[in-house]
C-alpha cells in the first residue's frame, strides 16, 4: 500500500461554511457495513472508526482497517485508539498512518468499568499526568492530524479544566467533547454548558457529542455552545438521514421528512450490507433487532413495533412484522418521526441493573 500524505488541516466538509458533522464511533456498529449504509442516506463530514484496542500484544483489527481501507463513502475517516501505552500507542499510530486515515483519535472517554480500571479510554481522565503523556507521545507520533475524543471527566468535572490545558499544549487538531462525566454513562442529561466552556478555552475545532437527536436539536446545540459542529451516535443508527437533514438544517431548508416506508428501505438495505455467509439466519436478526431498537424509538408512540420486533427468530418473521408496522395502509404517508417517541425505550438499556457492566457494546447501550 502506497502511503498516503498525512494531512496537516481538517478536511473541509461537505458545505463550506456550514458546521461540520461526524458519525461517532461506536463499537460494533461502526463498521464498513454500516459507513456505507449511512453514506447511502447521506454522509456525514467525518467518519470515525470503532476503538481500535492498543496493548503489548495488540495489533489492528483487521475488520477496522477494513473500514479504513475500503472506505467508499467519500468522506474521510479517523482511526480511533483506545489505551495507555506509550511505546505501544506510537506504534499503533505509525501502523496506521500507512493506511488511507484522515488521523488518528484518542480514545478519553469510554465508561465501561473493564475498561476504564484498566486505566484506558475515560479511566485516564482520573490521571492528567498521564494524559499529559499520552498527548506528548501521540503529537510526536502523528505528523498529521491528532484528535480526541473526550468527556467531561470521571466523577465529577474538577479537572476539565486542567484536561482543556493539556489540549492546547499538545496542539491538537479537533477535540469532540461527550457532554457527561465517565460515571454519568448515557443516563445523565448532557452538560452543554461544559462543551461551550471547552469551545471558549480550547484553540481547536470542538464537535459537541450526546443526545444530538435531530437537525433542529443539532443546530439549538451549535447555537448554544458555539461548537464547530456535531458528532452523532445513537441518532444516526435510528436515523441514518440525520447528517443530510443537519445539512438542510443548517441551510434554512426544511430538513427532509421521513415516512414509515423509507423506514422499510433502510432495514432492508441495513439486513443486506450486514449479510456474511458465515453469519446464521438467526444470529443475523439478532444483530438486526440491536440497531432496531433504536429506530423503533420513531415508529409508533407506544412501542409496538419495538414489541413485535423482539419476537421475531427468522428474516422472514421479521420482515413481516417490518411489512406490516411500516407498509400497512397508508404507511408511505406516515411519518418516521424526527424526535424519538417520548418513554419509548429501547431495551436492554443502560438504566437496566447489570447493563451498565460492560459500557460500550450495542447489548447495553440502547437507551
Ligand atoms: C454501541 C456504542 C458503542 C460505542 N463505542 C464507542 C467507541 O468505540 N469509541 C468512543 O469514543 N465512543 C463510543 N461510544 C460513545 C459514542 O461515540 C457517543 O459518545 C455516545 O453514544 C453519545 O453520543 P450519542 O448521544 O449521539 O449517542 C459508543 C456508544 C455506543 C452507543
Amino acid at each position: 500500500m502506497t502511503e498516503p500524505l498525512p494531512p496537516s488541516r481538517l478536511p473541509a466538509g461537505h458545505v463550506a461554511g456550514q458546521p461540520l458533522t461526524a458519525l461517532a464511533p461506536m463499537q460494533d456498529v461502526t463498521d464498513l457495513a454500516f459507513m456505507r449504509v449511512v453514506a447511502h442516506y447521506g454522509a456525514p463530514d467525518y467518519f470515525f472508526t470503532e476503538f481500535l484496542r492498543v496493548h503489548a500484544q495488540s495489533r489492528p483489527e483487521k475488520h477496522i482497517l477494513r473500514s479504513i481501507d475500503e472506505n467508499t463513502t467519500g468522506r474521510p475517516i479517523f482511526a480511533q485508539l483506545i489505551g495507555e501505552d506509550l511505546g505501544h500507542l506510537a506504534r499503533t499510530a505509525a501502523e496506521l498512518l500507512k493506511h488511507p486515515i484522515a488521523g488518528i483519535d484518542l480514545n478519553l472517554g469510554c465508561p465501561a468499568p473493564k475498561v476504564y480500571k484498566k486505566n484506558v479510554g475515560g479511566g485516564l481522565l482520573r490521571d492528567p499526568g498521564k494524559v499529559a503523556e499520552i498527548l506528548a507521545t501521540l503529537r510526536a507520533a502523528v505528523p498529521g492530524l491528532f484528535t480526541v475524543k473526550m468527556r467531561i471527566g470521571f466523577d465529577d468535572t474538577a479537572r476539565f479544566a486542567e484536561l482543556l490545558a493539556l489540549i492546547n499544549e499538545h496542539r491538537v487538531d479537533l477535540l469532540s467533547v461527550h457532554g457527561r462525566t465517565v460515571k454519568e454513562m448515557y443516563r445523565s442529561d448532557v452538560h452543554y454548558d461544559f462543551i461551550a466552556h471547552a469551545v471558549a478555552r480550547v484553540r481547536c475545532p470542538v464537535l459537541a457529542n450526546g443526545n444530538v437527536t435531530s437537525a433542529a436539536r443539532a443546530a439549538a446545540i451549535v447555537g448554544e455552545t458555539r461548537a464547530a459542529g456535531v458528532m452523532i451516535g445513537r441518532h444516526a443508527i435510528r436515523n441514518p438521514w440525520i447528517f443530510r437533514q443537519c445539512r438542510e438544517q443548517f441551510a434554512g431548508a426544511p430538513p427532509l421528512r421521513l415516512t414509515l416506508a423509507d423506514v422499510r428501505d433502510y432495514i432492508a438495505r441495513l439486513y443486506q450490507a450486514t449479510a456474511n455467509v458465515d453469519f446464521p439466519e438467526r444470529a443475523h436478526v439478532n444483530k438486526m433487532k440491536k440497531y432496531l431498537n433504536f429506530v423503533g424509538q420513531s415508529v409508533d408512540p407506544t412501542g409496538a413495533f419495538l414489541h413485535d420486533m423482539r419476537r421475531t427468530e427468522t428474516e422472514a418473521e421479521l420482515f413481516a412484522v417490518c411489512d406490516r408496522h411500516l407498509l400497512a395502509d397508508g404507511a408511505d404517508a406516515c411519518e418516521f418521526s424526527p424526535e424519538p417517541y417520548p418513554g419509548v425505550i429501547a431495551r436492554p438499556n443502560c438504566e437496566t441493573p447489570g447493563a451498565v457492566a460492560d459500557g460500550c457494546s450495542l447489548e447495553t447501550i440502547t437507551a
